[in-house]
């Protein structure tokens, strides 16, 4: 099992092919009233869409074992739980012998020896499936304080969305099956995919979030830094490989004045002028949306043939991957990344990190 926060905890387990994947969220108050559709229409959006994700079909049902009565919290710990209903392991047992290079099967077959492949055991994007039914109660618990989070597509492998986008073109993502900010750019990202896909390949890409709402100066500071957390919690979901905030890396390549935000007074409030720290100094909020990207690798399940060892025979081989994967994780991602965010922004809440 595997936990994050510390106040509003929340702890993972499961396997891909096992019974059930799932979840124990604590720190939701009693008498919290949860909204069963609202986690309903979260599922949804991590469910492939558009004919350009993995053809394994899952009905998400998130079922409450505890913690929850008639929808509302009882103040015990929350387990929820999601049925594994559609598996087929039998295209797994190669991986064996011939570990897929870019996933977890070597360093998880020479570090557990009863490791369990089928599906991609625990290392499998399946489990996200719990983190985002537990998201979707954090949001509504952030919600309640006028914190919101949304996320969208910024770019699919070569494709980029080169406009400044706004929370509120975020929000509406929701529209596009690779969670794009427009109709354009779901084109371009979809047949970027199709692409890929038909070529046996995949493509990674990047996923952008805003967290709006949040009082100047809430976050923690050194290690626990807003920055510091979601940034733990970004790394926690599988293929992410870069997160960056603000103008991040670019920020490298330019001077201070050109990077720091003026503060203004705008109808009585602070505000930023403009937002190259991504709405963070200090490990705390500065007035501007928080704004951070995430970089997530291509999928590494490939139909093309790759080298890689035999374990078996110990010599060099070759594997090519069969069965049902996704050949870009990223419109999946998106509500992953909005999920981890609710929860690292309801425990530091909960901290009373503000
Ligand atoms: C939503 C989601 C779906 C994923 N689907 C797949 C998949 O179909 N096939 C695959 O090889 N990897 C998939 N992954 C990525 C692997 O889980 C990940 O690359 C692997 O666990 C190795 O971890 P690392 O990439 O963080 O090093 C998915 C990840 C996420 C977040």
């Amino acid at each position: 099992m595997y936990t994050t926060g510390e106040k509003f905890r929340f702890t993972l387990f499961g396997r891909s092919h096992g019974p059930f994947v799932g979840g124990i969220l604590e720190g939701v108050p009693a008498g919290f009233e949860i909204d069963m559709d609202r986690i309903a229409a979260e599922m949804a959006l991590r469910k492939p869409a558009g004919g350009i994700g993995t053809p394994r079909k899952e009905d998400d049902d998130v079922e409450f074992v505890q913690g929850v009565r008639g929808g509302v919290a009882d103040g015990n710990p929350i387990l929820l739980r999601i049925a594994n209903r559609n598996t087929d392991s039998s295209k797994y047992q190669k991986f064996y012998d011939t570990p897929r290079p870019g996933h977890a099967d070597l360093p998880a077959l020479l570090k557990f020896p009863n490791h369990d492949l089928s599906g991609s055991g625990q290392f499998s994007g399946r489990l996200t499936a719990a983190i985002v039914a537990a998201g979707a109660i954090a949001k509504q618990v952030i919600e309640k304080e006028g914190v919101r989070v949304d996320a969208f597509t910024r770019s699919v492998g070569t494709q980029n969305d080169r406009w400044v986008r706004v929370p509120e073109e975020a929000r509406m993502s929701v529209q596009y099956p690779t969670r794009s900010c427009s109709r354009r750019m779901d084109t371009a990202f979809t047949e970027c995919i199709e692409q890929a896909a038909a070529a046996g390949d995949s493509v990674g890409g990047v996923v952008e979030c805003f967290i709006t709402g949040l009082p100047i100066g809430f976050g923690g500071i050194w290690f626990e830094a807003l920055d510091a957390e979601l940034a733990k919690a970004m790394f926690g979901i599988p293929a992410c490989k870069g997160v960056e905030f603000g103008d991040g890396f670019g920020l490298a390549r330019m001077n201070g004045s050109q990077t720091n935000d003026a503060y203004r007074f705008k109808d009585g409030r602070i505000v930023t002028a403009t937002n190259h720290m991504g709405g963070i100094v200090g490990g705390m909020c500065d007035g501007a949306p928080v704004c951070f990207r995430v970089a997530f690798k291509p999928t590494p399940s490939i139909s093309k043939e790759q080298e890689t060892v035999n374990l078996r025979t110990e010599q060099n081989d070759t594997v090519t991957v069969e069965g049902r994967h996704d050949p870009c994780i990223v419109p999946r991602a998106v509500a992953v990344v909005e999920a981890m965010a609710a929860l690292t922004v309801a425990d530091q809440m909960a901290r009373g990190l503000r």
